[in-house]
């Protein structure tokens, strides 16, 4: 079975990066020439996904004209001799259709996800969190990977996760491994624990693979402290229910870029435009000259 769906939550409010998402998408914001959104479906085409809905809400329109067609701008680059930019633009010609649904509130990752119910119906389908980028300029294969984990392993949920520094695992969802091997059973996962609490250093990276069994797990699933619906406890619903969720790990070479806050998106961003093959040896000249 081959796995063509894949779900990408872009509805929240993305309160960290205020104010530069006051008034747009924190999910369009660029990182080097695109915005992350781009990367995210560069990557999913890449590993074979042909159906990608996004969960918006309010202001995320930006999101659906990016990958609109926009005849006028077709015809001045047309006219202008542009075809590599036209190429690039065409994003409907790499055969991913798009579907937009919509988040009324922003009640957590759990109830973005669950606005895809339908879409999903019977059939696995991937979740790829719309302000993660997964390996820099060369997009990453983690999404097969993560599809090949999930079928071998006859498993209702698979989790790409990366290994981060003890004194960061309070940022994000972490998992308990079973064994050291690429490839892991997970027997727990804790949202944003305390050092002292933190079941390992292993980081969920904003990559899965899951069952449509999610779905009645997130209907189970209450409301936090903070009124939202925690996809990790669902996921945790589902390992007390005796399913299989296993985790696949990113190569280092396969860094996942977080930027959910400013601290990493400035890195993210710094990083990118250095290495940006028309413009990074010129930015590391100047940046050379400002650091000295
Ligand atoms: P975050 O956990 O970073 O939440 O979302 P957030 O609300 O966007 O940001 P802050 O905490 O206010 O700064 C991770 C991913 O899940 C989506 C976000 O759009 C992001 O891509 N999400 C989150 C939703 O779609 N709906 C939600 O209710 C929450």
């Amino acid at each position: 079975m081959s796995i063509r769906n894949a779900v990408i939550p872009v509805a929240g409010l993305g309160t960290r990066l205020l104010p530069a998402t006051k008034s747009q998408p924190k999910e369009m914001l660029p990182v080097g020439k695109k915005p992350i959104v781009q990367y995210i479906i560069e990557e999913l085409h890449l590993c074979g996904i042909e159906r990608a809905l996004f969960v918006t809400g309010r202001g995320k329109s930006s999101i659906e004209d990016h990958f609109d067609d926009d005849p006028d701008l077709i015809r001045t680059l047309r006219e202008a001799g542009k075809e590599d930019l036209l190429e690039e633009l065409q994003y409907e010609r790499m055969g991913v259709h798009f579907l937009y649904t919509r988040q009324r509130r922003q009640r957590g990752l759990g109830d973005a996800i669950l606005c895809a119910e339908h879409f999903a119906g019977d059939e696995p389908f991937v979740v790829a969190l719309g302000d993660s980028i997964i390996g820099r300029h060369k997009p990453s294969l983690i999404v097969q990977r993560l599809i090949a984990a999930f079928e071998a392993h006859e498993a209702s949920c698979a989790i790409a996760v990366e290994e981060v520094p003890m004194d960061q695992v309070s940022m994000y969802g972490v998992v308990k491994p079973a064994s050291d091997s690429e490839v892991f059973e997970i027997t727990d996962l804790v949202e944003k624990p305390k050092r002292e609490e933190a079941p390992s250093n292993w980081a969920i990276a904003g990559r899965y693979v899951f069952a449509p069994s999610l779905f009645s797990a997130i209907k189970q699933t209450g409301f936090d402290h903070r009124g939202e619906l925690q996809l990790t406890d669902a996921i945790r619903l589902m390992l007390r229910e005796g399913k299989r969720v296993v985790g696949v790990r990113l190569p280092r070479e396969e860094k996942r870029y977080d930027i959910g806050n400013f601290e990493s998106y400035f890195e993210t961003f710094v990083e990118f435009a250095l290495t940006d093959p028309e413009f990074g040896p010129r930015l590391r000249q100047h940046a050379r000259e400002l650091l000295k």
